[in-house]
C-alpha cells in the first residue's frame, strides 16, 4: 500500500507524475530532453544566439538594477549570466541540462568571464540551501518559469522567498497571453498530463502570482532585429520586481 504523502515536496513529487514522461521539461528526468534540444547549435532557435535580453540590459543601463550577487534559473547556455558576470556581477547559474551548461562553460572561457559565474547542472528546485542560498540581489529567468506545471509555481515562490535579498530585484521573461504559448486553465493541463509547450500568462496572473513582491516594471519585451547586440522577442513579457527592504 502507497502511502507515500508527508511533505510539501511530496505532493510536489506526486503532482509532477501526473504528467505524461514525455511532456516533462522540468524535472530532472526531463535534462535528457533539453540535451537533444541544445545538441544541434546550428538549430534556428532564437535564444541560442549569445546575446543578453533587451530588457536585462535596459534594467542595467538605467540603474533599476546594479551590480551584486546574481542568480540565474535555467540558465540554458549562460548568454544572460554571462552579461550579468561582465558587468560585474558575482553569478550563480543553474541549468538541468549537461550539454546547455558544458556550453554555458565554453562560452565562459572564450569570454574570459568565467572566474565570476558559477555553472551548476542540477535541478533549481532541488538547490543546496548552504551553497546556493544566497542572498542574492538579482534572481534572473528567461525563459524557464512558463515550462513549469502550475504546482511547481510553489516550489518556485518558495526558492524567490528564500533566496533574494531585502530589497533584491527578481526579473523574468516568460510566455505572453494571446502571442505565444497555452491559454488552458490551470486544472487542464493535470486532465491532459501535458503543458503544450509552456504556459501563457496574462500580466494580472503574473503580478498575482507574484504578489508578494513589488512591481517595478511589467511590458511586452521588444522585439530586436538580428543586428542589435541584445536579444528580444515580443511574444514575451519582461517582468521586474522587487522584495520590500
Ligand atoms: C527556454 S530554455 C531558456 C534558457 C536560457 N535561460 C536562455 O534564455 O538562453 C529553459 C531552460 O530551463 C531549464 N530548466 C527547466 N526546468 C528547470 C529546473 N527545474 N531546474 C533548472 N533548470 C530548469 C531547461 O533545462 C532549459 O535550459
Amino acid at each position: 500500500m502507497d502511502r507515500d504523502i508527508r511533505t510539501v515536496d511530496d505532493v510536489m513529487k506526486l503532482l509532477d507524475g501526473l504528467f505524461a514522461p514525455e511532456a516533462d521539461r522540468w524535472t530532472e528526468g526531463a535534462a535528457d530532453w533539453w540535451d537533444g534540444f541544445y545538441g544541434d547549435r546550428s538549430k534556428p532557435v532564437p535564444f541560442f544566439v549569445a546575446k543578453p535580453d533587451e530588457n536585462l540590459v535596459s534594467y542595467l543601463d538605467s540603474g533599476l538594477i546594479t551590480p551584486g550577487r546574481a542568480l540565474d534559473l535555467g540558465c540554458g547556455p549562460g548568454r544572460n549570466a554571462l552579461y550579468l558576470a561582465s558587468l560585474g556581477f558575482q553569478v550563480d547559474a543553474v541549468d538541468l541540462s549537461p550539454v546547455a551548461i558544458s556550453w554555458a562553460e565554453e562560452r565562459a572561457r572564450e569570454t574570459g568571464a568565467g572566474s565570476a559565474v558559477r555553472f551548476h547542472r542540477g535541478d533549481a528546485f532541488a538547490l543546496d540551501p548552504v551553497e546556493f542560498g544566497g542572498p542574492y540581489d538579482l534572481v534572473y529567468d528567461s525563459g524557464c518559469f512558463h515550462h513549469l506545471p502550475p504546482h511547481r509555481r510553489v516550489s518556485y515562490l518558495q526558492l524567490l522567498d528564500r533566496v533574494l535579498a531585502p530589497g533584491g530585484r527578481f526579473a523574468l521573461t516568460c510566455f505572453a497571453s494571446g502571442a505565444m504559448g497555452s491559454e488552458l486553465p490551470d486544472a487542464d493541463f493535470y486532465g491532459q498530463s501535458r503543458l503544450h509547450g509552456g504556459l501563457a500568462y496574462t500580466p494580472e496572473s503574473l503580478r498575482w502570482i507574484f504578489s508578494d513582491l513589488e512591481e517595478v516594471e511589467l511590458r511586452r519585451m521588444r522585439d530586436e532585429p538580428a543586428e542589435s547586440p541584445c536579444f528580444g522577442k515580443a511574444f514575451l513579457w519582461s517582468a521586474l520586481f522587487r522584495k520590500s527592504s
